[in-house]
């Protein structure tokens, strides 16, 4: 795993990993790609169904690795599986460079804030250190996620999974290192604050 994990190191600090997958995408290409993609994470990106993440805004670098990862079994999930296993490195390119590139979410997903739940994993964000990777907007960078807004149910799921095990992180493992730390308690509080986050600024 050396390897990969260098690659994923590579990626999270920006140097370009690989020729192809640093590349800009074709935006165009995408779209026509990203049809079958959008029943599930929704017509503008945006998805209206508890476990499905929305994508729309998300990072370029963090979608093109995710899909690579379910291509390679590393992120193994079977729904996913089956629908990159005949991607090409550019077809995971451009829907990269297309879901990025689509306006991001900041209404479907953030109900309606429980200050007292919101302070609390406010807290939980700056105790753990979750803005040093995903910035103080929680719109992430490069192939780390942006967080901000994306539907409550799928993060308390992915810091879940990530803590369990379940799905690895990439790189240096920092969200498997991240999500060790979270209690029960926490993992609903940071979610909840993060995905109600609305626009920036606010
Ligand atoms: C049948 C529904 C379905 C379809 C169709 C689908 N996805 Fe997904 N997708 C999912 C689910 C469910 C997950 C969450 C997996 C998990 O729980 O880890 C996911 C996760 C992802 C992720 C990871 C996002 C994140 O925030 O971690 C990306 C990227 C993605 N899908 C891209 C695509 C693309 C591109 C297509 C079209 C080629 C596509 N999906 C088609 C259901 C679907
Ligand atoms: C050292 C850097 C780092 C820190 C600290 C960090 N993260 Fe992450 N996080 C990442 C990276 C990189 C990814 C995407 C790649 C992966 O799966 O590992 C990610 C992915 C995620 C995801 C999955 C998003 C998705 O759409 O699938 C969630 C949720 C998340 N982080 C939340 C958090 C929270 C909450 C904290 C603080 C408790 C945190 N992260 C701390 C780097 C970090």
């Amino acid at each position: 795993m050396l390897t990969l994990r260098m690659l994923a190191l590579a990626a999270i600090v920006s140097l370009p990993a690989s020729a192809s997958l640093a590349a800009q995408g074709n935006i165009p290409a995408g779209q026509e790609k990203a049809k079958p993609c959008l029943g599930c994470h929704g017509q503008n990106g945006v998805s209206s169904i508890p476990g499905i993440p929305s994508l729309a805004g998300q990072r370029d670098q963090f979608i093109q690795w995710q899909l690579v990862f379910f291509r390679n079994g590393r992120r193994a999930n079977p729904i996913m599986a089956p629908l990159v296993a005949n991607l090409s490195d550019e077809d995971i390119r451009n829907l990269g460079a297309y879901f990025a590139s689509l306006p991001y979410n900041t209404v479907v997903a953030a109900g309606t804030p429980d200050p007292d739940l919101t302070a609390k994993g406010k807290e939980v964000a700056a105790h753990h250190g979750c803005a040093n990777c995903h910035k103080e907007d929680f719109r992430g960078q490069q192939a780390a996620a942006a967080i901000a807004d994306q539907r409550e149910d799928y993060l308390v799921q992915a810091l879940k999974d990530y803590r369990s095990g379940a799905r690895p992180s990439t790189g240096v493992a920092a969200m498997t290192e991240a999500a060790g730390g979270l209690t029960d308690d926490e993992i609903p509080q940071v979610a909840h604050y993060v995905a109600t986050l609305g626009p920036p600024g606010k």
